[in-house]
């Protein structure tokens, strides 16, 4: 979950290190540090703890010249985040320092064996425990840095993406990872070489990337070109790709938090989702992993969907959307339930792992488990090249660009949508939807980014709305069908910024028990726009009015009837069932941002939160 940057070249690396730094600050932000090593070969290392512009602040007017050099921002894991467990680590020698992101799982036991080799600690981090331990085997063996990595690595139980320096080496970095991403940006020639956990770092200065598998060790040396190995030290023979990723979608475009401009950017990103895949004009849906793979997706008798948060929500329509139309059973597991349960899972099975990130380890660990029982893995990610992307055996990217506020919004949207695309493209393959049906989809699908255009429309009374509500503890969010996965979302995206407690819950449950908690302080947030289970809900609201609950409503456009029980409403242009989630999702996205911003709280950088959890 922490993010790490490391850089080579002929520039200043201080500042290259820094703006890297300000794009992972999404992966974590409880300490944030630099080490760069002058042309003196010294190393000055600055750590501070809290945000990136804490640390500027704090390595303001000292020494960070250097053209080589490595960062690191923070998400606590081995230690309370304080200076002393801040990243660089620096080795018992002074020479050595790393950046590590990542869970040494047996640092435990190895630092018991280097205390016992006369090492001292001055952190209480599993990242210093493997830095101690490539000094060791350095001492021990002679090695020069490249062999000592190696040979650490071999003995370490766990997660790594790491990038380490040698005072004695001083125009190389070794990096290498396991089951935490990192890419290598190559620059000009033999010259320059930009290291990251994600290619957000690396894009503006160069398109070339190579993104490192698991146990490959890389060195990059000054005039030299990459070279990658295994942990045995046998070559690899890497992939150079071209990253294709607007700088301008990096930055917050002109508004106060990106969370806010990723909800302000669905319309324009789901168009980007659709282009080229969604051809109304031809009446078609066209996606390449559906024509490559077409035999195994309608031959299979059920699908699987692996996810975590957010995105187990949009696995949760897409289960509804492929059973309507494709007549396909679908199981929605939690990724973390899922790898541990011992699955029954195989041949014939298609497991869809949903991800943003495409880096949560939870949902990795699970296709890799699928995999190894023989399932087909379909991915569906956000972040091209990724390591779930990777370990998939096809594929739809969700192509909404780079999310950095830790709510998720665009990318919610960019799976149902394409989840939707797929259920009509494999329904129509299997022959379990009509031509008209079909024609219809496409039409309504086609209109979504504009209906979220008009709900877009209606911040500015969303915003006044949210201000009634910034006091309250708890809230309740009920949906029925299609929309009890947005109410899940909603009371999700509440809960993570605005620190209320909110619980979603299909609305005809609530019955069952939740209704107890329902008084004339409780807020009640029901979806019911104008779809199949309508009247159902109207039910439902009338239960909560009829015990003082405060019941704001998302309804469809016109409604009158919601309008005589709720005490506040909000309304979205009417679509079809199958698509409304699409729509209602996105007062629900505005008004837990609203409540939090004016809870005076920090929306993109919520506490105790990462953007993609790399851990299990
Ligand atoms: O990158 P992923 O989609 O795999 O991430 C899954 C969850 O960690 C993520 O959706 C999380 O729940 C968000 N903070 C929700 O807003």
């Amino acid at each position: 979950m922490c993010g790490i940057v490391a850089y080579l070249g002929c520039r200043e690396a201080y500042p290259i290190l820094i703006r890297g730094l300000h794009r992972l600050e999404y992966r974590g932000y409880d300490s944030a540090g630099v080490a760069v090593l002058n042309d003196e070969g010294k190393l000055n290392i600055y750590k501070a703890v809290g945000k990136v512009s804490n640390l500027e602040q704090v390595a303001e007017g000292h020494d960070c010249s250097g053209t080589i050099g490595i960062a690191h921002t923070r998400w606590a894991t081995h230690g309370a985040p304080n200076e002393a467990n801040a990243h660089p680590h620096i080795s018992q020698s002074g020479d050595l320092t790393m950046v590590h992101n990542g869970i040494i799982e047996n640092a435990g036991g190895l630092r018991d064996q280097l205390k016992a080799k006369g090492f001292s600690f001055r952190s209480e981090t599993d990242t210093e425990v493997l830095l101690q331990l490539i000094e060791y085997t350095q001492q021990k063996h002679g090695a020069d840095l490249a062999s000592a990595v190696r040979s650490a690595l071999k003995k370490v139980i766990g997660a790594y993406a790491i990038a380490v320096i040698d005072r004695k080496e001083p125009g190389t970095i070794v990096a290498a990872r396991k089951s935490s991403p990192l890419a290598v940006g190559l620059g000009e020639g033999n010259s320059e070489f930009f290291i990251a956990s994600d290619a957000s770092p690396i894009a503006g200065y160069t398109n070339k990337v190579v993104y490192l598998n698991d146990e490959e060790v890389v060195v990059c040396r000054r005039g030299e070109p990459l070279y990658i190995t295994t942990l045995n030290a046998d070559k690899v023979d890497f992939r150079t790709k071209e990253i294709d990723l607007d700088v301008t979608m990096l930055d917050k475009g002109g508004f106060p938090h990106f969370m806010l401009k990723e909800i302000f950017d669905q319309p324009s990103v789901l168009r980007d989702c659709m282009r080229g895949r969604l051809l109304p004009a031809h009446h078609r849906i066209i996606l390449s992993a559906v024509t490559e793979h077409r035999e195994e997706l309608i031959g299979a008798k059920r699908y699987l969907m692996v996810s975590c948060g957010t995105s187990w929500h949009a696995a949760l329509i897409g289960k509804q959307l492929i059973e309507q139309f494709c007549r396909i059973p679908v199981e929605v597991a939690y990724a973390s339930e899922f790898r541990y349960s011992d699955p029954v899972v195989g041949p014939g099975d298609v497991v869809f792992a949903i991800s943003q990130s495409g880096e949560t380890a939870d949902t990795l660990s699970a296709i890799q488990m699928a995999s190894e029982r023989g399932a087909m893995v379909f991915g569906i990610v956000n972040a091209v090249g990724s390591s779930i992307a990777r370990a998939s055996d096809t594929g739809t990217y969700i192509h909404v660009g780079p999310e950095i506020g830790v709510a998720s919004t665009k990318a919610f949207t960019g799976q149902t949508t394409v989840l939707t695309m797929l259920a009509l493209a494999i329904a129509r393959e299997k022959g379990s939807i009509s031509e008209t049906d079909y024609n219809d989809a496409i039409t309504e699908l086609e209109q979504i980014p504009d209906k979220i255009e008009r709900i877009l429309a209606k911040n500015d009374e969303i915003k006044a709305l949210a201000k009634e509500y910034v006091d309250k503890k708890n809230f309740l969010y009920l949906g029925r069908g299609m929309n009890f996965p947005v109410a899940l979302e909603g009371a999700l995206k509440l809960k993570e910024i605005s620190y209320i407690h909110a619980e979603g819950y299909p609305a005809a449950e609530m019955k069952h028990g939740p209704i107890a908690l329902v008084d004339e302080d409780m807020p009640v947030v029901f979806i019911a726009t104008h779809h199949n289970l309508y009247e159902k809900i109207l039910s439902n609201m009338q239960e909560v009015a009829a015990r003082k609950g405060r019941v704001l409503a998302i309804v469809s456009e016109g409604d009158t009837v919601v309008k005589g029980i709720a005490e506040h409403v909000i309304e979205v242009p009417p679509t079809a069932n199958f698509l409304s989630p699409l729509v209602s999702v996105i007062p629900l996205q505005l008004l837990a941002y609203h409540i939090a911003v004016s809870k005076g709280l920090n929306v993109d950088q919520p506490r105790n939160l990462a953007k993609s959890v790399t851990v299990e």
